[in-house]
């Protein structure tokens, strides 16, 4: 999604605007743009760069036509109303104002049409007309801040927004409402940014600022003003420094290096949730989460989105196998709108790497607003679901860079068995002896991620052959089953192959149709109950064709010898915990394909990593 930083300073502004959004690259977008004070000999004058399509034209475009000052902002747009084209690109102007947006205007054709008859538009955006509401406010009179204020007054939707404006050299405007912003504070200097990494090389003191918030900020004050326009206070966090080490090493693109990291952040993961010392899961108490109650709660609903609605697929297996605990899953943007039938007595979790994603946190509202307990499973602890829910729980996995979730998607999974086993042992559903099992089993997944890292070579000679199809299919049951989506998902985004997921048993109920001689067919099959079953599954499809891809353990291969066209061999795994491992395989199943067919892994066409709108 969009990405906004601004920098008001004491020293030239145009590289460390540049630099801020290269880091907010991994959002996603499809055209940037910059805006300076320039310091002309007749006053200060509002200029602006924009080129269509990656970074690197922006810098092109600066390089040829150099601008510079102490006061700016920039902008990483993801087009929603207006095409993607350097016009449409922010920053936008308007008179005296410069203005970046990250969200949706809701009212803008209305207030659009207010202003028809004083102003000239010159974009298709819903963000043009804030600007001008700004401007005009301003030529009837009002200050800068004054005319801020009362425009923000009148938007409906979702933004975050910075503002500069001519003649206030030394004033950075920012506000917040359903997308999320920063404030970097800096030395002599403060910031604005769609988050903290953005902010990353510039500072480590950040203020979150909360729903309908806005600042006016100088290179020596930040002053907050709440939605009733009264001032505020807001903590500061220090941010680890961690974020600044959001780089891609050695790696040849952040997606790889985070497949990498995984021994390391599911073992991050597990550190927070299971006390492997004493074989156990750690109690609500020891995770801080004091109250939350398994025991007693009739039901359990999982909110997500995509990647992260596959690992709460994945979860309602383990919570209702191991807690007997009744779980739903809900697409968030179908939830809320199908008005669903919740009973009193239960729990939304809501389950996002980002804790931003628009539709999740409307559904985690939603429950709120029904009174439901929420929690929050997410990466981002600083993030609006993390503090709007009556439980926050971390994943720790360390920030995201690549647009295809990896570490986020296993350290879910990690997170949510985890739960699942603290629920079955509060439910007297688990007694001290299986769970010593599971955790033990728990503890084994990061020394078998590293064996699993270690087919890539075969992986990658697969995933050749893989890229040469049209259209893919991944088949699982069972657990694996969710696992057989985010294979598919994880391959259509980004190597632009056409991919389905099914469950095993359900293919012969019709998309065996679309299976005829060398269709490519995935399947997650490691040696447990439901082994048998898949592979006849598997060989229904291979009789009629299909090229079978069989991701399993030895005793899986050794059963089914002479049947795949190709078996890749994992270690053997636990089955609660196998599709921790099983993930690594369609990971790098997905990324050598799309490198083969050189497309822009970390940043793939049309996607965005944090989606803010709806
Ligand atoms: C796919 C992917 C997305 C996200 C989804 C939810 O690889 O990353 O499907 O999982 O947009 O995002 P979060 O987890 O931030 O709510």
């Amino acid at each position: 999604m969009c990405g906004i930083i601004g920098i008001v300073g004491n020293q030239a502004v145009t590289d460390r605007l540049i630099e801020g959004l290269k880091r907010l690259e991994y959002r996603g977008y499809d055209s940037a743009g910059i805006a300076i004070m320039e310091n002309a000999v007749s006053g200060s004058v509002l200029s602006r760069r924009r080129a269509e399509g990656k970074i690197h034209n922006l810098v092109e475009r600066v390089a040829k036509e150099p601008v510079d000052g102490n006061l700016g902002i920039a902008h990483t747009r993801w087009a929603t109303h207006g095409i993607a084209n350097e016009n449409n690109a922010h920053p936008h102007f308007a008179g005296r104002v410069g203005l970046v947006h990250n969200g949706i205007i809701e009212n803008f054709t209305q207030l659009r049409d207010g202003l028809k008859k004083v102003r000239k538009f010159q974009t298709q955006t819903d963000t043009e007309v804030v600007a001008h509401l700004i401007d005009e406010a301003m030529k009837n009179g009002a200050s800068a801040q004054e005319a801020f204020a009362k425009t923000i007054g009148q938007l409906t939707g979702a933004f975050a927004l910075g503002v500069v404006i001519e003649g206030e050299d030394q004033q950075l405007f920012a506000a917040r409402r359903g997308s999320p912003l920063a404030i970097g504070l800096g030395d002599g200097e403060n910031y604005i940014g769609s988050d903290a990494i953005a902010l990353a090389s510039l500072s480590q003191k950040i203020i979150y600022l909360e729903e309908g918030d806005w600042a006016v900020l100088t290179t020596d004050s930040v002053k907050i003003f709440d939605a009733d326009n009264a001032p505020v206070e807001r903590p500061i966090t220090m941010v680890s420094g961690s974020l600044a080490a959001a780089e891609k090493g050695n790696y040849k693109h952040y997606m790889l290096k985070e497949i990498y990291e995984q021994p390391e952040t599911v073992g991050r993961t597990l550190t927070h949730y299971i006390d492997a010392f004493n074989h156990r899961v750690k109690t609500p108490e020891e995770l801080e989460l004091e109250t939350l109650d398994f025991k007693n709660l009739e039901r359990v609903t999982l909110i997500a989105c995509g990647t992260a609605a596959y690992a709460a697929y994945v979860a309602k297996y383990w919570f209702e196998q191991l807690a007997d605990l009744p779980t739903d899953v809900d697409i968030a943007s179908e939830f809320r709108y199908r008005r669903p039938a919740l009973s009193q007595n239960s729990m939304a979790i809501a389950v996002s790497q980002s804790g931003e994603t628009a539709d999740t946190l409307a559904a985690l509202r939603y429950c709120q607003k029904k009174g439901l307990k929420t929690a929050a499973l997410v990466n981002q602890m600083t993030s609006t679901m993390a503090r709007e829910s009556d439980y926050a729980m971390p994943i720790n996995a360390g920030p995201e860079i690549g647009v295809a979730s990896t570490k986020a998607f296993t350290s879910q999974l990690t997170a949510l068995l985890s739960l699942a086993i603290s629920s079955g042992v509060q439910r007297g559903h688990i007694d001290k002896k299986r769970e010593t099992e599971l955790t033990d089993a728990l503890t084994q997944i990061p020394r078998l991620i590293t064996e699993t890292l270690a087919l890539e070579p075969e992986i990658e000679t697969l995933a050749h052959d893989l890229s040469k199809t049209e259209n893919a299919f991944y088949m699982g049951r069972g657990v694996h089953f969710p696992l057989a989506l985010e294979g598919a998902l994880k391959l259509k985004e980004i190597s632009y192959i056409h991919a389905e997921g099914y469950a095993a048993g359900e293919l012969k109920h019709g998309p065996i149709a679309l299976i005829e001689e060398g269709t490519p067919v995935v399947v997650i099959a490691p040696y447990d109950e439901l082994f048998e079953k898949t592979v006849s599954n598997m060989q229904e499809v291979a009789t009629r064709g299909a090229k079978i891809t069989l991701i399993t353990d030895e005793k899986g291969a050794a059963h089914t010898a002479g049947m795949a066209h190709a078996t890749l061999v994992c270690p053997e795994t636990q089955s609660e915990s196998a599709p921790i491992v099983y993930a690594i395989p369609i990971q790098l199943l997905a990324y050598h394909a799309a490198v083969h067919l050189g497309t822009d892994v970390d940043q793939p066409r049309n996607l965005a990593k944090s989606v803010t709108v709806e």
